[in-house]
């Protein structure tokens, strides 16, 4: 399959974990480049869920090799935690796990002043997971955090992090947050670090060594385009390039060395946390929610959800470079009479083809529809192109062609045996 990178195409929860679990059958290694365990990546295996937020979708293949990139932000007891679980249930993890030494190693301090900041913000705020991403990732560009070289050593650990403590504890006194103790983080970090110990490798060396060998590899992104720190919707954004190009920073594999890029979308549209969604609507909230489906995978939030936006997804074709489209959810819109597209925005007197790069314009932004009609027909069971009714292929042709990809996957339920390579 080559070196293809995996994006997210919207805000986030496209359903990523799954493609990723499909597409691993035909790779030799899964690479995580961005984010940390803000992420939730759901994968049905039979009747069996899974919910990886560190750990690459790909483990639950045997024989694949997953990697965490040095574009990470490591929450070192969040990552003992979802190892540990994982083994319980019988996932093996060992030789077929490794973790950059370069990647950044998220504290409580930052969850902490994550919470703080959000409460300061009152109204305004993100709706971060409050994971403590953002100020992890703030620490990395201020070039004052600890990386995972440094957790596995205690003797460096504690020289640097006695440092940082001090620093960030008099920031969290002064926005009125409760302070951390040094001998707590540093027993329970010196902890996870034995633990994690053996995993922890020089990642860039590994991958290029694998390269050479001829290894396939699938890059998996999370978050989504929209959430990206320079393309989304800042500052409702996370901390990280979510988008393709943050595959190669993220990894340390060449740009000339990827050989495509799949965006992973839904048939409708959902975002989790604060900020501009143009197509928000309360009909399709109301039946996705009534049907028990978008709620969280890491906070268990309700997502807000709204009709496909194309206009958003030509965006994501154009700064991740999209070859190949993966369209979820499709049975999620398998009761909808009329089905909206946003074709274009109107803001004032402007139609707007693109996205407006600023915030308060899109938020201001009036959807232009066209409508395509519902095909009343359960999808779910559909394991052929042609099985799928013919008003569901139109659509999913048409929603492909407005945003400027070749349609690849089309996704009808969360299970592997829901998946149609069109
Ligand atoms: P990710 O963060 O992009 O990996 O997506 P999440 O796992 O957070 O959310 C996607 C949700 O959609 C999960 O509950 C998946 O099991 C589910 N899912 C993925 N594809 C499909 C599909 O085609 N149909 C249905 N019904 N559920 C899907
Ligand atoms: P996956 O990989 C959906 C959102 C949060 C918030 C904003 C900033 O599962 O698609 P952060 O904690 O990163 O500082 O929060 O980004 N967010 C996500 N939304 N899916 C995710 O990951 C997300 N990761 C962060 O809700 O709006
Ligand atoms: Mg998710």
């Amino acid at each position: 399959m080559a070196n293809t990178i995996l994006v997210g195409a919207q805000w986030g929860d496209e359903g990523k974990g799954k493609i990723i679990d499909v597409l691993t059958e035909s790779a030799d290694i899964v690479v995580r480049y961005a984010g940390g365990n803000n992420a939730g990546h759901t994968v049905w295996v039979g009747k069996k869920k899974y919910v990886l937020h560190l750990i690459p979708s790909g483990i639950l293949r045997k024989t694949k090799l997953c990697v965490i990139g040095n574009g990470v932000v490591i929450d070192p007891i969040g990552l003992v935690n979802e190892i540990t679980g994982l083994q319980k249930i019988g996932i093996k993890i060992g030789k077929n796990f490794v973790v950059s030494e370069t990647a950044h190693v998220v504290f409580p301090y930052h969850r902490e002043l994550d919470a703080q900041r959000e409460v300061l913000k009152g109204k305004n705020k993100i709706g971060t997971t409050k994971r403590g991403i953002g100020p992890a990732y703030g620490d990395k560009v201020a070039r004052v955090g600890l990386r995972m070289a440094d957790l596995i050593d205690p003797v460096r650990l504690e020289e640097k992090l006695s440092v940082r403590i001090k620093e960030s504890n008099s920031v969290l006194k002064a926005l009125g947050a409760k302070p951390v103790s040094f001998k707590q983080v540093f027993a329970d970090y010196k902890k996870a670090g034995e633990f994690l110990k053996p995993f922890v490798t020089n990642t860039v060396v590994l991958l290029h060594d694998a390269m050479s060998q001829g290894a396939d590899m699938l890059f998996e992104g999370a978050q989504g385009t929209f959430l990206d720190i320079d393309h989304g919707t800042y500052p409702f954004v996370t901390s990280s390039n979510t988008t393709a190009g943050g595959a190669c920073t993220g990894s340390g594999v060449p740009p000339h060395r990827m050989d495509r890029v799949v965006g992973v979308m839904k048939a409708y549209t959902t975002r989790v946390g604060e900020g501009p969604l143009p197509t928000e609507n309360q009909v399709i909230s109301d039946l996705l929610h009534g049907m028990g489906r978008e709620f969280g995978s890491t906070t268990g939030r309700a997502r807000r959800c709204g009709w496909f936006d194309s206009v958003a997804t030509r965006h994501a074709t154009m700064v991740n470079g999209i070859d190949d489209l993966a369209i979820t959810n499709l049975d999620g819109l398998d009761t909808v009479e009329n089905i909206k597209v946003c074709i274009a925005y109107r803001h004032g007197k402007k139609r707007y083809d693109y996205m407006p790069n600023d915030v308060q314009v899109l938020s201001e932004c009036e959807p232009i529809y066209a409508e395509f009609e519902g095909w009343n027909t359960p999808t779910d069971k559909c394991k052929t192109w042609k099985q799928i009714p013919a008003k569901a292929r139109t659509y999913l042709n048409a929603i492909s062609e407005l945003t400027g990809a070749k349609l690849y996957i089309a996704s009808v339920g969360p299970g592997r045996d829901q998946t149609i390579f069109v």
